[in-house]
């Protein structure tokens, strides 16, 4: 038996092909007691059945033969659990006949509370505190519910019967077809499913209020959530209605079930989970309630709900193969998501939003502790880690790249026939590009190796000599060392107008373009036109136009310019020449190599201030970002400097205070809504006294009335941030003020928009007083790292309390995908090389597989901030800039 030990996959002589299960789950003592019959076919001699289970007693087993007219049981003769693996091993005494068999297996388990396997989650129904029991399987948590062969590649059809209290609602993935009511208890039996993996099987069980609709084909789609609260439901279920229409068209092949429920569950340790025919949500991602929730929340439910809906064709109709292709789950369904919710919403302008993706993508890839799109995956412990910016984000920004390149129709039409050629089956990246290469006749699979096979991108770096430019890419380390990767790039460049554009593919480290031609007929152009294109007339440098690479930045890639093109682009983005998409990637670009030293601070604060008229929300939202971060920097490196730092960034928003103002003007954008509250927000952690009073003013009028027009949702943000600023252990008044609106509030948007304001506290007691409230029953543990992200005042405060209460985060959080977030949100915000090395040797002993990679990260970041902090500090002209800057007005 000692054979199958450490082995990342199953050994493969028995191949499961239907599961009949029941389960029996008893939400008052939290345990369930389960059977489940395997139909098996034996394709090689073996005396072992081995699968998975974990966290299982088990009863009994057996495997069962039967032919026309004999039947055989072979009892084993031993079963053995491998906790380590999570394997069960069944040995017989004698060789098991190759053909069909039934493996059926007793066993027992508890409803845990971990949000994974078969857990428990709570809720009160006419104030009294009740269990329900919930499912969450991805990635390989199916075995803790059932024994199986928890691999996506092992398909099965799944037959479930569940015995469940009669006043319940038990719901799987498939319809019921059959209740029969015994006593206090029912037997609920549902359809077989078709084909699927382990990760999607799902049951939710207790009580639910629900809305219905269905589409124009009869499927008929619920929301299910807390009783009572049906009507937070509906936005949910018009975007799940509209988009499973859509989908059904992009992807050319009908919604495969025949029912979709989206449900709401209080605990829940991701932000939602594709499981066919029956998604569950975190109640934040679901529901949407029109008093209390802010236009930000209207849109994270629809790219949620839009996300996990292209699962059910892209993930579940077609699985990958192994977690090593995870990211062609996660990465498409994130691109999708925006593809779709721009159908539903063009006014969101979805796609400039998606900039926010793709540069968290960059932003993790830079990392020297990256990792490929496609990641070797041996153990099961391992898998929780990938699902990170790189598979999400990268994947997205990459497929996003290869769409611009082959053209959306083409696109579209490859995709139809991956899906038709895998259905009901599994696939892996190269299975993705053959369809597209096939459907483009492009090298797609070389293209593409380059992307998704080594870890980061390239920079490319851009310079005029003598009417030509000069291209040269190396990989972009935010460290500042260079890696030495090459990709194949899809360079665009544009020339003082969108209209004159040049593609091309960079294949080796460097290339030249004659751009005279381009040159010659922007200006051209330009004069037809009359209108202008950014060009200025300083001929001395042998152009006299703006010159803008990765058009539209569908690239996943940086550019760096010489100085004269920086300052032509500059001048193109202060006149309005550029679009938002490409002035959001200058900015971002810029911001990434001044971290990287390849840029000075001053010069990036000189280019922020072309922005002081931007109007465009993305763009101004990263504005704001990157200024929270450059006041980071700042703090440690030139706290002398800091409060003109502050003033300029003050300036820069100045504009659109001004014109948003703090009440919501009727009938405005749902962007303008959105841009509010970051505005204000901004303004509030900078210090600006005006908003900081009218903010305390506003908070004054809400405690006293939770519906008063004067605090909507859209900026309770911001005024809970700035009431937070005026905060200390002398001056509580605001904390707990904002606690009572927590403790009263039913509503997971107002509870997790407090936890996240209250953590800009700068008064490092009041910082520790919420860390010790994170760990109560009252922050429920799959909000507790929303208070983490604490201002610069409380981090070493963090840290102490991170690793005083280490023993109990690690036993609480240590199993699930959350953990990661308490290591990053605790260190990355230091900046120096002491605390890099004080954080490992505290994690020394500490580190585990699930954290591993994700501590290496945050540490490089601390050496990056720290790098970062003695170059802006040996920056002559910083302090000449910055207070020329400060003291510019609009
Ligand atoms: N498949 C994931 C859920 C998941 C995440 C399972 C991590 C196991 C571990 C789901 O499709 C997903 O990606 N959810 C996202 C939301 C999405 C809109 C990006 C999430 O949970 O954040
Ligand atoms: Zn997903």
């Amino acid at each position: 038996m000692e054979q199958f030990k450490g082995q990342s996959r199953l050994p493969k002589f028995a191949v499961p092909k239907r599961y009949d299960i029941r389960l029996k789950p008893d939400l008052i003592s939290c345990k369930f007691a389960g059977s489940v019959n395997i139909d098996l076919d034996i394709v090689a001699d073996t005396r072992f059945v081995v699968l998975n289970a974990a966290d299982l007693s088990i009863r009994s087993g057996s495997v069962s033969f039967k032919s026309k007219d004999s039947s055989k049981v072979f009892q084993p003769s031993k079963i053995e659990i491998f906790e380590e693996d999570d394997l069960l091993v069944l040995e017989f005494s004698e060789t098991l006949p190759i053909g069909l068999g039934v493996l059926a297996i007793e066993f027992e388990g508890i409803l845990n509370d971990k949000m994974k396997g078969f857990y428990r989650s709570t809720y009160e129904h006419n104030g009294e505190k009740k269990n329900m029991a919930v499912t969450q399987f991805e990635p390989a948590d199916a075995r803790r519910c059932f024994p199986c062969w928890d691999e996506p590649a092992c398909k099965a059809m799944f037959k479930i019967t569940l015995d469940v209290p009669v006043e319940l609602v038990a719901l799987s993935n498939m319809p019921v077809i059959e209740e029969k009511v015994d006593g206090l208890l029912k037997t609920v039996s549902y359809q077989e499913s078709p084909i699927m993996s382990t990760y999607l099987v799902a049951i939710v069980v207790g009580l639910f209020d629900y809305v219905e609709d269905h589409t124009s084909d009869g499927v008929k789609v619920r929301v299910y959530c807390q009783v009572g609260k049906a009507n937070e439901g509906k936005f949910a279920l018009h975007v799940a209605v509209k988009t499973l229409k859509l989908y059904e068209e992009y992807f050319a092949v009908p919604y495969p079930l025949p029912k979709l429920d989206m449900i709401a569950i209080p605990d829940f340790a991701a932000g939602a989970m594709e499981n066919y025919g029956l998604v569950t949500y975190r109640e934040v991602a679901l529901l949407y309630d029109d008093q209390h929730s802010a236009a930000a929340n209207k849109q994270r439910v629809a790219i949620v709900v839009a996300h996990e809906l292209a699962h059910q064709w892209f993930g579940n109709l077609v699985t990958m193969e192994w977690w090593t292709h995870l990211w062609l789950n996660e990465g498409f369904a994130t691109w999708v998501s925006y593809l779709a919710t721009d159908n539903l919403f063009p006014e969101w302008k979805i796609w400039t939003q998606f900039l926010d993706e793709s540069t968290e993508g960059l932003r993790l890839d830079g990392l020297e502790e990256s990792h490929p799109i496609e990641v070797e995956v041996n153990h099961a412990r391992e898998i929780d880690e990938i699902f990170d910016s790189i598979s999400y984000r990268k994947g997205a920004a990459v497929i996003r790249m290869l769409q611009s390149y082959l053209g959306a129709e083409c696109f579209q039409r490859s995709l139809a026939s991956y899906i038709k050629r895998h259905a009901y089956s599994n696939a892996k990246t190269e299975d993705l590009w053959a369809a597209l290469e096939e459907g483009s006749g492009e090298p797609v699979n070389k293209l593409m190796n380059s992307w998704t096979k080594q870890k980061g991108y390239p920079v490319v770096s851009v310079k005029v000599k003598d009417q030509n430019l000069e291209f040269e890419q190396s990989q972009f380390l935010s460290s500042g060392s260079h890696g030495n990767g090459q990709w194949i790039v899809p360079i665009t460049v544009c020339f003082g107008s969108y209209d004159v554009l040049k593609n091309f593919l960079l294949e080796t480290k460097s290339e030249t373009l004659d751009i005279k031609e381009f040159l010659g007929s922007s200006v051209a152009k330009d004069k037809l036109s009359g209108s202008g294109s950014g060009c200025i007339c300083d001929r001395n440098n042998g152009i006299s136009t703006w010159i803008k690479l990765n058009v539209d930045q569908a690239g996943f890639y940086r550019v760096k310019y010489d100085e004269v093109l920086a300052a032509r682009l500059r001048y193109a983005i202060e006149n309005k020449y550029l679009s938002a998409t490409d002035r959001f990637g200058i900015l971002d670009d810029s911001f990434a190599l001044c971290m990287a030293r390849q840029q000075s601070l001053a010069s990036l604060l000189t280019l922020m201030g072309a922005y002081r008229e931007e109007l465009e929300y993305t763009v101004l939202s990263h504005l704001i970002t990157i200024s929270y971060k450059i006041a980071r920097i700042a703090a440690d490196a030139v706290p002398e400097l800091l409060d003109f730092i502050k003033q300029f960034f003050i300036s820069l928003f100045q504009n659109s205070v001004e014109r948003l103002g703090w009440q919501p003007k009727a009938g405005e954008s749902h962007l303008d809504a959105m841009l509010r509250g970051e505005v204000l927000t901004a303004l509030a952690v900078f210090g600006h006294d005006l908003t900081l009073v009218e903010a305390i003013r506003r908070f004054h009028a809400f405690l006293e009335d939770r519906n008063t027009p004067l605090l909507p949702p859209d900026i309770r943000k911001a005024a809970y941030v700035a009431v937070m600023q005026k905060v200390s252990v002398s001056n509580r008044w605001g904390y707990d003020s904002l606690l009572r609106v927590y403790r009263e509030s039913d509503l997971s948007q107002e509870k997790t928009r407090i936890l996240s304001s209250l953590a800009t506290c700068p008064d490092p007691n009041i910082i520790l007083e919420l860390h010790n409230f994170l760990l109560t029953s009252e922050v429920r543990s799959q909000d507790a790292y929303l208070g983490l992200a604490v201002s610069m005042e409380g981090r070493e405060t963090a840290w102490t309390w991170l690793k005083d209460n280490w023993e109990h985060i690690s036993n609480t959080w240590g199993s699930g995908p959350l953990i990661t977030r308490f290591v990053s949100a605790v260190v990355s915000p230091f900046a120096s090389f002491e605390k890099a090395k004080e954080v490992e040797e505290f994690f020394a002993s500490r580190s585990k597989p699930s954290i591993a990679r994700t501590l290496k990260q945050s540490i490089e970041r601390v050496c990056i901030n720290a790098k970062w902090v003695e170059s802006v500090r040996g920056e002559k002209d910083l302090a000449e800039a910055v207070k020329e800057l400060a003291h510019r007005k609009c």
